[in-house]
């Protein structure tokens, strides 16, 4: 029952709709935000703690330190805040109180009659940075390490809405799935609560505030602290907003959990539990009934229930919350399970809450059937099936289009990530969108959700930590209700690398806490916190149900290459943590941390397999480049070649998460000067790097595929040695140079790649024949291609929906008169449409372009470069796109909006 917004939110109820609605506010919020050097309004959180130093670029291994006192006598708003975490704190005790006073009732951009017509007009989910300029150079306001985007910062948005006399005995929320960051909210003029996590969802119970009859004024002030992030946060409303409407009596926030128990591929037990709050002054005497239908892949609900779950009648008092539970017996379930051996089926449960016989609300939980199981000598069981983790790390954002969440974009992320063999991500380091989870579990991925990359010692100085102590218990609680149905979440990961690592017992401690706090919220999945310094014997290790190694596994630092380095220096410390903790599974949540510029090639070429990056060796201070032969890493981190083989030789670890799947905004290291990272496998823009190839030979051993490196263009080098590397699902290759064989060579045990590193450059073609068990398995050819004579478009999708929302990726290829993409090829190029529709963001993947992304100019990137397309909402026709540069054929494409 999700309705799109309107100027003014007027939902007249029809029958369907008497129980419970769901309205999207997406369309004409207003925003306004203070500029740099403008002095903003005082409607403060709190206090912050005065900025000593902030290292942009600072190693991400570098030892997290305390947090400082702060002494302050100004007025702040938390208190106001602090009671919307209370339905999220256990003990009464610590609940919080409001004060009296309504702080900010005479601050004019929370009036109703305020005329913000001079306001932006903007779309939620809203992004107020990614639109740039980005910042340029050394000592900006904003470094590489949160992407030069201007998201620090205090911004507001306004919008109002209509509820009629039908709305008068309703409960009405406002659900906010995300708001970076020290999100506070008025309406109508009342400072209503809050919530200060950026990457939390959460909602406010607008019902003592509301009027009837005439326009709401709801009013969000948001504050985004400058160096609060290690990466790119985004800023503003960058989630969906809704109004929901309920009847007073209801199922509660996040208030159904679903588990399943004996499950066979004859029966599994469903077992339920409902929160049912009861906002109204009396006592009400209310049942349930939840009807359970399967889904299928289109979200289709079955006909008719699978099972019914009905609950006794129970009395809640006016103004309690009470909780009923029951279970049944499916017949022949559909379980859920990954791709590609098993299927994503899923169910969804309509819960009704029946008074006197009528439905009185309908609330909605998707979930899934299955068996999860975990083995220290394995690792993750679906259903009986071994489920190895070919995992990826990924950030929130969505590259060009920043943190604003879009499913599309989101899912072509998982489109490519699943190409190249992946099963799991590993979400770092914050809760993701909702709309997420629902694509990992529709497309059968797993997940480790994650919630925190600190608790209470700082990583930079405006972090998270200034607010663990009264929010990481609300936090955790929160995160894991909201996720705790999603079938694809198969661990909660509670911390990534904290600094309480460090501080011994304490830091035990205080993680022993949050492990309490999630082991009340959910027995049924593990967890984890991840680990790059704590050893075996250090009380930290001991704590969490798994064992979650952050590149020591594979050993920090300790190969020759990386032996004049400062910082962690460890040795692989698998079978140290195997033989310490038998009985736990061991998984790898963060390896390689391997850079590369897609399509960049530097010379001399490592003749190892894993280097650190340097200025000369592998990576090139003029141009921020580094390359793409895939040996280079960040100095605490190893390639691909070598974390693959390590893990290979410890066939008890469960697998492991890549450093990272896509680029992201932030980060870049070895290059600050940059704006986003070079870490991805798939760059930026969502071209695939070499490594995308090495990872795919490697996870999709019966997929017939071969791979050369580098690009054969080199005027320059011609007499000169230039190695060529294949990878390939085979196991053996013979490479040939303009027809002549240059050897045919095996892999070795544990090897990722074939090599032929004394090839002496000649223009022409490079072929490569890979066998399998001595038969032809796969070939691949690179040739020297003619000079750039025209531009190609190829979108993702030549249709799209017009709703103003979906998106087409389209990438453009410049290429030689034989349409081959020409490898080196920077041209300026210039894009303009017509019809129905927009250009959002163009891109090229190089990380350090710092042309703001909503450009219609952009240089290709060796050859590439991205343009996407929205369509209008509700005009749907023809749009049609053109590039063009100079002294190459311009390209025309047309995409249709439906
Ligand atoms: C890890 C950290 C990640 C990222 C990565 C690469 O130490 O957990 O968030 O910073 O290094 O630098």
């Amino acid at each position: 029952m999700e309705q799109a917004g309107s100027e003014i939110h007027k939902v007249e109820d029809q029958p369907s709709q008497l129980t419970r609605q769901r309205i999207l506010l997406s369309d004409n919020w207003r925003f306004y935000k203070y500029a740099d050097n403008q002095v903003t309004d005082s409607l403060i959180y709190d206090v912050r703690p005065e900025i000593e130093s902030d290292e942009d670029g600072k190693a991400a291994d570098a030892k997290p330190t305390e947090a400082v006192d702060i002494v302050s006598e100004a007025f702040v708003l938390k208190p106001w805040i602090l009671p919307t975490a209370n339905p999220f704190i256990d003990d009464p005790a610590q609940q919080h109180q409001r004060p009296e006073g309504n702080p900010g009732a005479d601050f004019a951009f929370v009036q109703g009659d305020f005329d913000d017509s001079q306001w932006q007009q903007v779309q939620v989910p809203h992004d107020w940075a990614i639109s740039g300029p980005f910042y340029v150079g050394h000592n900006a306001p904003v470094g590489g390490g949160m992407g030069r985007l201007p998201s620090p910062g205090v911004g507001w948005y306004r919008q109002h809405f209509e509820l009629t006399a039908a709305d008068a005995e309703k409960s009405i929320f406002l659900d906010i799935d995300g708001a970076m960051s020290y999100a506070m909210v008025w309406l109508n003029g009342h400072l209503v609560g809050g919530w200060p996590y950026g990457y939390a969802s959460f909602r406010l119970d607008l019902t003592p505030y509301i009027k009837l009859g005439e326009a709401n004024q709801l009013a969000i002030r948001i504050d985004n602290p400058p160096a609060s992030s290690r990466w790119y946060p985004g800023g503003g409303l960058y989630r969906n907003v809704w109004l929901t409407k309920t009847n007073p009596v209801h199922v509660g926030q996040w208030g159904t959990a679903i588990s399943s128990s004996d499950i066979s591929e004859k029966s599994a037990k469903v077992s339920l539990s409902v929160t049912i709050d009861n906002d109204s002054a009396q006592t009400i005497e209310v049942s349930t009934q939840t009807n359970i239908y399967a889904l299928d892949m289109d979200d289709v609900v079955a006909k008719s229930a699978s099972a019914t779950i009905a609950t006794d009648a129970i009395l809640i008092d006016g103004g309690q919350s009470s909780r009923v539970d029951g279970s049944v017996v499916i017949n022949n379930p559909k379980l859920w399970g990954p791709l590609p051996n098993q299927q994503p089926n899923r169910y969804v449960a309509v819960t009704n809450i029946l008074q006197a016989g009528k439905v009185i609300d309908s609330y909605e939980t998707r979930f899934g059937i299955r068996e999860l199981h975990f083995d220290a000598n394995k690792g993750l069981i679906v259903n009986g099936e071994h489920i190895y983790f070919q995992g990826v790390n990924q950030h929130h954002d969505l590259g060009a289009l920043g943190a604003a969440f879009n499913v599309r974009a989101a899912q072509r992320q998982l489109e490519l990530l699943r190409e190249m063999g992946v099963n799991a991500i590993r979400l770092a380091h914050n809760p993701p969108a909702v709309e997420l989870l629902e694509l990992t579990d529709k497309m059968g991925f797993v997940v480790i959700d994650e919630i925190f990359d600190v608790w209470e010692r700082k990583k930079t100085p405006l972090d998270f930590h200034l607010i663990f102590p009264e929010w990481a218990e609300p936090d955790l609680r929160a995160f894991i209700r909201r996720d705790r149905n999603s079938p694809s979440v198969v661990m909660w990961s509670i911390g990534n690398e904290v600094g309480e690592q460090y501080t011994g017992a304490d830091g035990a401690k205080l993680a022993q806490r949050l492990q309490n706090i999630a082991k009340q919220e959910d027995t049924s999945r593990p967890t984890a916190a991840s680990m790059n310094f704590a050893k075996p014997d250090m009380p930290l290790s001991a704590v969490f149900d798994t064992v979650s190694l952050n590149y020591q596994g594979e050993g920090i630092r300790n190969a020759p290459a990386y032996a004049h380095l400062q910082g962690i220096r460890t040795a692989p410390l698998y079978p140290a943590f195997h033989q310490a903790f038998p009985n736990k599974v061991i998984m790898s949540s963060e390896n390689a941390a391997a850079v590369s510029s897609r399509g960049e090639y530097l010379f001399p070429v490592n003749d190892g397999v894993s280097a650190p990056v340097a200025d000369g060796a592998g990576g090139d201070p003029e141009s921020l480049q580094v390359s793409a032969y895939e040996l280079y890493t960040a100095p605490f981190g190893s390639s691909a070649d070598k974390v693959l083989a390590s893990l290979a030789q410890h066939p008890y670890v469960s697998g492991g998460f890549i450093w990272s799947g896509w680029d992201y905004l932030g980060e870049p290291t070895p290059y600050y000067l940059a704006r986003s990272s070079y870490f991805g496998v798939i760059d930026l823009a969502g071209f695939k790097k070499d490594r995308f190839y090495l990872y795919q030979s490697m996870w999709r051993p019966d997929f017939p595929m071969a791979h050369i490196l580098p690009h054969w263009n080199w005027p320059e080098r011609i007499g000169k040695i230039t190695p060529v590397h294949v990878f390939t699902s085979g196991d053996e290759a013979e490479l040939f140079l303009n027809g002549r064989s240059l050897g045919r060579k095996q892999k070795a045990e544990f090897a990722a790649r074939l090599r032929w590193d004394d090839v002496v450059y000649e223009p022409g073609e490079l072929k490569v024949q890979a066998y399998k068990l001595g038969k032809p398995w796969a070939e691949n050819k690179v040739v020297t291609t003619g000079a750039a004579t025209a531009l190609a478009f190829t979108p993702d999708r030549a249709e799209i929906n017009a709703d103003g929302v979906d998106l087409s990726f389209v990438t453009v290829k410049v290429v030689d008169k034989d349409g081959l993409m020409v490898p080196r090829a920077k041209h300026q190029l210039s894009f303009s449409l017509q019809g129905p529709g927009e250009i959002v963001a163009t891109d090229n993947g190089d990380s350090a372009n710092l042309v703001a992304f909503p450009s219609h100019q952009r240089a290709a990137f060796n050859g590439l470069a991205l343009v996407i397309i929205k369509a209008k909402k509700g005009e749907p026709g023809n749009i049609s796109l053109s590039v063009e540069a100079e002294g190459l054929e311009a390209a025309h494409v047309s995409i249709t909006s439906k």
